[in-house]
């Protein structure tokens, strides 16, 4: 496995591939690898010839009050991790080559990015389009595999590959969770002990609302009331939004059916956890009162 720090380097490197007419699996990640990273790099590794896996933690997708700083950084050891799922090279750039002094260039996509996590992370989204839309020029792949567990991020990948005609396919793959049911996150190691017990309520409570779904349940307000009762509750704990949107536009749904996605991001503590739900609702049950879907609270009291 190589360790690439140069953009031009990378470049030169994918360019000889595609030469070749080997074809590029790429994992874009911030690194602190977890299994949820590995997988996406086992599938690569199935998928491709070459499987490319970036590590960065993007600054332009930071708030000024967010955790760039502390956000957690070993290369080391995951190089170790990534060598061992197949993967061919490690793109490591600096800061200063990302973004050079007069960096002026940025990709939004609007609407998809708005609602959901975009609304209490304003600017978030386009930084992670901006750094994915120069990483895949850098990097030049075939298929590049992003996680469910970040389904916003993803669905706003999908539309600004479509919306550039980026000759690049994505690929989602599933939320790996750890045995109790925790989503893998690098964010998970800020967790003490007891917000960690705690945060396992953010799964209960989507399991919860995709019963009342599968049920047959139609009305939004009674599943997010159920699904904030069952999230534990403690002064430092706050539910920032919970949100029942179509799966494709992310826009809330009058009537329950086809892919529906259930959202969610809950602070515990100092740490902001997202996880999420896609219930697929094959019957279209009866319209229930009409809601935004939405909901955002200042607190769960
Ligand atoms: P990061 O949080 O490191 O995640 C990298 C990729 O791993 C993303 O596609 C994410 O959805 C996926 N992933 C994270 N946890 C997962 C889990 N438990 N199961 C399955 N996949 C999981 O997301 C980012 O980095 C950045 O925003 C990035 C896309 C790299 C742009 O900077």
């Amino acid at each position: 496995m190589r360790l690439v720090k140069k953009i031009k380097s990378m470049q030169n490197l994918s360019n000889t591939y595609k030469r070749k007419g080997r074809t590029i699996g790429f994992v874009p990640t911030m690194g602190y690898l977890h299994q949820g990273h590995l997988s996406l790099a086992r599938q690569a590794d199935r998928d491709t010839d070459v499987v490319v896996m970036s590590i960065y933690v993007n600054p332009l997708q930071f708030g000024p009050r967010e955790d760039f700083k502390r956000y957690p950084r070993d290369l080391k050891r995951d190089m170790r991790l990534a060598a061992r799922v197949g993967v061919d090279i490690i793109f490591a750039p600096e800061d200063k080559e990302m973004y050079p002094q007069g960096h002026s260039t940025f990709v939004n996509v609007e609407k998809l990015s708005e609602g959901l996590c975009g609304k209490s992370r304003p600017g978030h989204f386009k930084g992670v389009t901006t750094v994915i839309a120069k990483l895949f020029n850098i990097v030049h792949p075939d298929i590049a595999y992003f996680g469910q567990k970040d389904a916003q991020q993803a669905r706003v990948i999908e539309k600004m590959v479509e919306d550039l005609n980026m000759n690049t396919k994505i690929k989602m793959m599933p939320i790996i969770r750890e045995s109790d049911g925790l989503a893998m996150s690098s964010r998970n190691i800020y967790l003490t002990k007891e917000e960690r017990k705690d945060a396992l309520s953010l799964y209960r409570a989507l399991k919860i609302a995709e019963a009342m779904l599968k049920e047959g349940k139609s009305n939004q307000r009674e599943i997010i009331a159920r699904m904030k009762k069952s999230i534990a509750n403690k002064p430092s704990y706050r539910i920032d939004y919970i949100g029942i949107v179509d799966a494709k536009t992310l826009q809330p749904k009058r009537r329950l059916e086809g892919k529906v996605l259930i959202a969610l991001a809950v602070w515990f503590g100092k740490t902001r956890l997202i996880d999420n739900i896609v219930v697929n609702i094959k019957k279209p049950a009866c319209p229930g009162r009409s809601y935004s879907g939405q909901a955002r609270e200042t607190s769960n009291q």
